[in-house]
């Protein structure tokens, strides 16, 4: 329970809300058990003199109360959810927005320690969990402590005794219900259990559609469905045996109130001296009656704060995680186009992988530095070292020769662009996945975007689409080719007219001639401005200022295309591979 103490600050910010929720919830109450009072008296006036002229103060007098009071009472009622349950989903938007925004500034390893379901949980499901407890679990237990302190008030006015045997089976009634309703959240949680699971199914079956076919891999998808959606059949059955066993509890408790209110009540009235009337003993058992649903939810109402608890507990988790990297300072920081590398070396801590092994290099302003080697061999984890997603175990990075550690982040990630390895593209307009890329405080218009995309040699497919520029991507770029993507996200890093320029890899799925082009196209940006180019493909970086070659994560070769072709190393023969491999391609 301790967990859902984090929420007392939004209670106080909304203070009013609650205050007011309570003022109503006071006065539906009020008015609540004044109503069988009048029953009473109606009763009572009947009995007295069913044939003189009191029947017009019944009828209209106490009908006309009745029908005032349960209209102010309705009000009141109206007001109450007005209040605490609007407070409930005020309190909810802003516990969603503070979950985002920990989420943004959370780090690259965070995202790489928990799965997306997950973070998309506590977001969703953990959040609307709390959300029962801020509305209707709050709402539900102020009403119960109010409607019992006044009902037992208003019955033990009438009478002590009748009271106490009318209350007898109300405390076993809590006690089923709260084990009927445990029971039905077990239940329903495996009914949701399974409901996911066959979402993934489905959805996995969707994505991956292609493969599926391809493999001719239908029956394989139908016979996992069915037996998710068996299990999901089954889970439902328990539960509709649950549920079909809640009102009948219920009622037959109710009922056995109802009697003993009504039999002992019988045997008071006949006593000498007796203040019972009838009217007092329909009094209560509508009383009874207003107690059964407070008292039944009570069940209901502590398994639905223990299953906030749960979860406030999951989202706390999060909100305490503090992100390993924050911006160290706000200072304009204005990138000249040195870097260095000092011996630098890191380790991910989830693999074990020595990923960069005592690295050191240097990039002078306006220089271009190639890096190339085997797959896994450290050349993305030189990226994100460098673009400062997590910090290396050992060693120093510079940036103009001030450490990477002390400038303004985010101004400087401002100024570079980069083309990662794996493409992203939002599902939106090709214009608008262009321009994401526009650096903060600027903005592009649509010519610089068809700048860029001729840049990136893909603007002639653009025009090919139908609606051009406006064509919507999916939620992968899915209607557009592999080297496509590629090239549009090459775009989107140009728009930005980067200071320093990241290539990972991005050329890989166009062929050498396309290459080549776009490689020409960048000549300009590359020349003026410091480059980093990662690549398998020697042809891509030949030209390079500098190549490092790496294996393992240590640099292996270090020189020019020239010097590295002279040495006759691991960059030699890669060359006279890829070389030959060329020459057959154009000799087919
Ligand atoms: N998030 C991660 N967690 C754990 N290990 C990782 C992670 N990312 C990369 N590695 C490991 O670190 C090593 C270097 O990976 P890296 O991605 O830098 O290689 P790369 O040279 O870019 O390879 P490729 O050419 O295939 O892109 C690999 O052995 C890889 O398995
Ligand atoms: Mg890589």
């Amino acid at each position: 329970m301790k967990s859902l103490s984090y929420l007392n600050k939004y209670f106080i910010r909304y203070k009013w809300l609650l205050f007011l929720g309570i003022i109503f919830l006071i006065g539906a109450n009020l008015f609540n058990v004044i109503i069988p009072l009048i029953v009473s008296d109606a009763v009572d006036d009947m009995e007295q003199s069913i044939s003189g002229d009191n029947w017009m103060h019944v009828a209209f007098y106490l009908g006309g109360m009745y029908i005032l009071f349960s209209l102010i009472k309705g009000v009141f009622v109206f007001f109450q959810r007005q209040t605490i349950i609007k407070m409930s989903r005020h309190i909810e938007f802003d516990l969603k927005n503070e979950i985002y925004t920990q989420y943004q500034r959370l780090n690259y390893n965070f995202y790489k320690a928990n799965a997306t379901g997950d973070l998309m949980n506590r977001i969703s499901e953990d959040v609307s969990k709390v959300r029962m407890y801020l509305g209707p679990g709050v709402m539900y237990t102020i009403n119960l402590v109010f409607l019992f302190i006044f009902v037992i008030y208003s019955m033990m006015k009438i009478n002590v005794e009748l009271t106490l045997y009318a209350l007898t089976p109300l405390p076993l009634m809590s006690f089923m219900v709260y084990k009927v309703s445990s029971r039905m959240n077990r239940q329903s949680e495996q009914v949701q259990r399974s409901q996911s699971e066959i979402s993934t199914i489905v959805q996995e079956t969707f994505s991956g559609i292609a493969v599926l076919k391809t493999y001719a891999g239908e029956p394989k998808a139908k016979s996992k469905f069915n037996l998710a959606s068996n299990q999901y059949l089954q889970r439902n059955m328990n539960l509709v045996i649950t549920n079909s066993l809640f009102m009948p509890t219920i009622t037959f408790l109710i009922g056995l109130s109802t009697i003993i209110t009504i039999y002992v009540g019988g045997l008071l009235s006949y006593e000498a001296q007796s203040t019972v009337t009838n009217g007092n003993i329909v009094a209560f058992v509508i009383y009874v009656n207003m107690l059964t649903w407070p008292f039944a939810s009570v069940g209901w109402v502590t398994s639905l704060v223990q299953r906030a608890a749960a979860s406030q507990e999951r989202i706390n988790e999060f909100l305490k995680a503090s992100p390993e990297i924050v911006n160290p300072s706000d200072e304009p920081f204005n990138f000249q186009g040195s870097i260095r590398f000092e011996n630098v070396s890191y380790r991910f801590p989830n693999s074990g992988i020595q990923a960069i092994e005592n690295l050191s290099f240097e990039i002078k302003p306006g220089e271009t530095l190639a890096i190339l080697g085997r797959t896994g061999s450290g050349k993305s984890t030189i990226i994100h070292l460098l673009l400062r997603q997590f910090d290396p175990d050992e060693g120093m990075i510079y940036i103009d020769e001030a450490p990477l550690n002390n400038i303004n982040l985010s101004a400087f990630r401002n100024q570079t662009g980069v083309v990662p390895q794996e493409v992203f593209l939002f599902s939106d307009t090709i214009e608008n996945n262009v321009k994401f890329g526009v650096a903060e405080n600027e903005s592009a218009n649509r010519v610089q975007v068809e700048e860029a995309l001729i840049k990136a040699h893909v603007y002639h497919n653009v025009t090919n689409f139908k609606k051009g520029l406006d064509t919507i991507l999916g939620e992968r770029g899915v209607n557009i080719s592999g080297g496509q993507k590629q090239r549009v996200s090459i775009a989107r890093a140009l728009i930005r007219n980067p200071k320093l320029l990241i290539l990972d890899d991005c050329l890989s799925a166009v062929d050498t001639e396309t290459e080549e082009t776009i490689l020409n196209n960048l000549k300009n940006q590359i020349d003026k401005n410091t480059s980093l180019i990662v690549s398998h493909r020697v042809s891509s970086i030949r030209h390079a200022d500098r190549i490092i070659v790496l294996d393992n994560g240590k640099k292996i070769e270090e020189g020019k295309h020239d010097e590295l072709l002279a040495l006759g190393g691991v960059y030699a023969d890669v060359y006279n591979k890829q070389l030959l491999e060329e020459q057959k391609k154009k000799s087919l």
